[in-house]
């Protein structure tokens, strides 16, 4: 199995486009302590030609420009000038980081378009997706904790983990952490090989420690370091909770849920332009890489 980053910022991407918190300076600074990320994407191919996409960021038409392996050239045939590696996506709720760039895709392109019926209806009532002709482009409505097989070779099931509605969904009093087909996270299996993909998780529950545990991969919402810390960085009052994240660091943070899991390796992905670990050498950066924790960045390669 082979995975690409395409983007492991959170929605905002970092530098967020409005923001001066105290890490988006670094970058209109041009401090060498930060390097810039796109929003939520990772590619994954089994047998390096047919690829699915893991959501579709609102940066997919550069992502896809900077990548050699999900360039058409890759995939056409002689005399074809309109082709793509990219087969399947896959999207794990309906935020607008992982769903924006399907316009990006509207180019008369053949593929298949998974996600849970939830998630697919909101995207159905939405009439701007119609721009993906339902004669090439064939949405799919995945039942959970069912394998299936998107592209040739790669195994792929979904499973609800505890989240939320998408942010333009929210009306009055939301729930927070409901496990149904909102949210989801993804295994992908090649050959006996396994990699989770979670970049939206609210909290983690015994559950889906037993779930992942042990596995060759683990890609996890690192959306933000400390619950507050958009507060403590002046740019709102949300907490990552309420956004349906819950942070690394606490006692009931991610560091500390998987710190008896063996992994063969594991990376924070979708971070907020907020969070601490994307400066080199931070303390915070420096905690999570102790405990073993890679921090995903835009162009990483896994071969898990
Ligand atoms: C999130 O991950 O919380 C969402 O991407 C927020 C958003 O829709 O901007
Ligand atoms: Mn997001
Ligand atoms: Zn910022």
């Amino acid at each position: 199995m082979r995975l690409l980053v395409l983007g492991s910022a959170a929605g905002g991407g970092s530098p967020q486009w409005n923001c001066a918190c105290e890490i988006c300076r670094l970058h209109w600074a041009g401090d060498p302590r930060v390097t810039p990320r796109s929003q939520s994407s990772i590619a994954a191919t089994a047998d390096g030609v047919h690829w699915l996409l893991l959501n579709a960021s609102p940066d997919l038409r550069e992502q896809i420009v900077r990548c050699r392996s999900l360039s058409p050239v890759e995939s056409a045939a002689q005399g074809e000038f309109r082709s793509s590696p990219i087969r399947a996506v896959l999207v794990t709720n309906g935020d607008v980081d992982h769903v924006a760039g399907l316009l990006t895709l509207r180019e008369k392109q053949p593929f298949d378009l998974y996600a849970t019926g939830a998630v697919l209806e909101v995207l159905h009532a939405n009439p701007v997706f119609d721009v993906l002709d339902p004669s090439l482009v064939t949405p799919d409505a995945v039942t959970l904790d069912t394998p299936f097989e998107p592209v040739p070779g790669l195994e792929v099931e979904l499973f609800s983990v505890p989240g939320k509605v998408p942010l333009y969904l929210e009306r009055g009093t939301v729930d927070v952490g409901t496990e149904g087909e909102m949210t989801v996270g993804v295994r992908l299996t090649v050959g006996g090989r396994t990699a989770y993909y979670i970049p939206g998780c609210a909290a983690v529950t015994e559950r889906l420690v037993e779930r992942v545990g042990g596995a060759d991969l683990l890609l996890f919402d690192g959306t933000v370091y400390e619950d507050d810390e958009m507060e403590k960085a002046g740019v709102g009052k949300k907490t990552g909770r309420r956004m349906g994240h819950l942070p690394i660091a606490g006692p009931e943070g991610s560091l500390k849920a998987f710190e008896t899991c063996a992994f063969g390796a594991k990376a924070y992905i979708h971070i907020n332009n907020t969070n601490p670990i994307l400066v080199e050498g931070s303390s915070a950066r420096r905690a999570v890489e102790a405990a073993g924790w890679q921090v995903a960045f835009d162009g990483m390669e896994l071969a898990p």
